[in-house]
């Protein structure tokens, strides 16, 4: 893997979650695995978090998550295709990012991988909560067609081009078993 190495392609660390490594996805003849990422994939993922939004998260921030969030890798190989960062509080889980390799968006990677992801949490998880902006139409997408339901607005809570604000959806999904 470029510039990091995930938990499980490293035999000799301990920080290998068992259970995520059992999900494989067949994509359109691709294999690729669920991984739970350490502080070995930063600066893959800071590439890719880079690439995929407008207002990128801090490597602070990143590595931060990294080692206080659960953070689930989507792997080809030794390539990061996609990842999620979730904070989980008891039975309340928090989406806080999701990013498909822009050079991997549109092909319905994006809504398999959430689903493994959920699988993933649930249980603990009950329900899960995210925010999104409002003009990330592709996102929205995702989110409603995985079961998602939008709950609220935040008012100006995103900072936007040219120094102006937008809003946040706010969107919540019940996980049953
Ligand atoms: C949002 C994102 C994760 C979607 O990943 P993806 O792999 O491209 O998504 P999929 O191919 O699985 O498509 C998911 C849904 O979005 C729709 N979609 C994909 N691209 C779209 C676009 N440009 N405009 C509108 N809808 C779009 C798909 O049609 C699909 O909807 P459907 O299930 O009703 O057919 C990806 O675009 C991304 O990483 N964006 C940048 C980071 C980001 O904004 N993350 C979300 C933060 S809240």
């Amino acid at each position: 893997m470029p510039g990091g190495r995930c938990s499980l392609c490293d035999a000799s660390r301990q920080m290998v979650d068992p259970i995520a490594s059992a999900h494989a996805l067949e994509f359109n003849g691709r294999t690729l695995r669920l991984h739970t990422l350490d502080e070995s994939a930063l600066s893959q993922l800071m590439v890719l978090e880079r690439d995929a939004h407008s207002h990128p998260w801090s490597e602070t921030n990143m590595s931060r998550s990294l080692q206080r969030q659960r953070v689930f890798g989507l792997l080809e190989g030794q390539e990061i295709r996609a990842f999620a960062v979730f904070s989980l509080v008891l039975d309340e889980a928090e989406l806080l990012d999701f990013v498909v390799d822009p050079a991997q968006q549109g092909l319905g990677l994006g809504g398999a991988f959430l689903g493994l992801c959920l699988k993933q949490i649930s249980p603990p998880a009950c329900r899960v909560f995210l925010e999104v902006r409002q003009s990330n139409e592709p996102a929205i997408a995702l989110y409603l067609g995985a079961g998602f339901a939008e709950v609220g607005i935040r008012q100006n809570y995103y900072p936007a081009p040219n120094g102006g604000r937008e809003d946040a959806i706010l969107m919540a999904m019940e996980l049953v078993d």
